[in-house]
């Protein structure tokens, strides 16, 4: 088989244009290319892991999606249009909605004026969908009048998370969402992602250093290395030999 195809191709079928797809992607920052190479898709309301270590180019990847970080070369294709020279806000626009690693909430704005920046940027059913995020983290209803910055880190992260969700989003960028949380907060984390999964036309992708999360969590996983993609496929394929030469610290 041909591995070139096998690794940009993950249904193997060109029935369905999928949301994302990234081809021979290269990015990164003013005196080092980061990412070489870099294909990867993204189907319809399928959740995808992107994994690898620390380093490897997982952030640096959400940044080029998202606009923050410049496309050298390559194409980064969103809901059949070319995506890869358009402004962030665009983008943000065109429905990418991107909860960044160690969460970005306003710290001296409350809860409830948080959501508002979701609130006015997002275009759709607005009360359908606060009820929504309320049911996802019933704790931010009981905390709207707080600074978000007196939350704990993970009800900030829970805020960064459903500020994003009032986009509306078509395509969920979850960067590290249970990086320095406590258990308890985490599995309220993981049980939201599973129901954005069922009940929301959304897909994900989703870096977490929680292997067992990300496998229960995912559809497909594409691992990382020093800025090139290694291995990918259906999670099922994510098996302890791949994870031990790849993941394991
Ligand atoms: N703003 C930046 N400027 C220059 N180099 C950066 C910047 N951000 C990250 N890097 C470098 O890019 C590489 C990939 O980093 P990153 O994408 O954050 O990896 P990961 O998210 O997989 O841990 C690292 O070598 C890191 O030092
Ligand atoms: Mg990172």
């Amino acid at each position: 088989m041909d591995t070139k195809t096998d690794r940009s191709s993950l249904t193997g079928s060109e029935a369905q244009k999928p949301l994302v797809k990234i081809d021979n992607l290269f990015a990164g920052y003013d005196e080092s290319l980061i990412l070489k190479d870099v294909s990867m898709e993204v189907p319809d309301n399928k959740v995808v892991a992107l994994l690898g270590r620390n380093g490897v180019g997982k952030t640096t990847l959400l940044n080029t999606i998202m606009g923050l970080v410049p496309t050298s070369s390559g194409t980064i294709e969103f809901d059949e249009q070319s995506i890869q020279d358009m402004l962030v806000d665009k983008r943000a626009h065109l429905g990418i909605g991107y909860v960044p690693q160690g969460r970005d909430i306003f710290p001296g704005l409350t809860v409830w004026e948080n959501l508002e920046v979701g609130l006015k940027a997002g275009n759709v059913g607005k009360a359908d969908r606060l009820d929504e995020v309320f049911e996802l983290f019933p704790v931010l209803k009981e905390m709207l009048k707080r600074k978000g910055g007196v939350l704990s880190g993970g009800q900030q992260q829970q805020l960064s998370i459903a500020r994003a969700l009032l986009l509306n989003p078509k395509l969920l960028i979850l960067d590290e969402p249970t990086e320095g949380i406590q258990p308890s907060i985490i599995d309220q984390i993981e049980d939201a992602i599973f129901a954005i999964k069922e009940k929301h036309n959304v897909s994900i992708i989703l870096v977490e250093q929680y292997i067992d999360f990300a496998k229960n969590a995912s559809d497909f996983f594409y691992i990382l290395e020093r800025g090139s993609v290694v291995e990918s496929g259906p999670i099922s394929r994510l098996d302890d030999e791949l994870t031990a030469k790849y993941l394991m610290v």
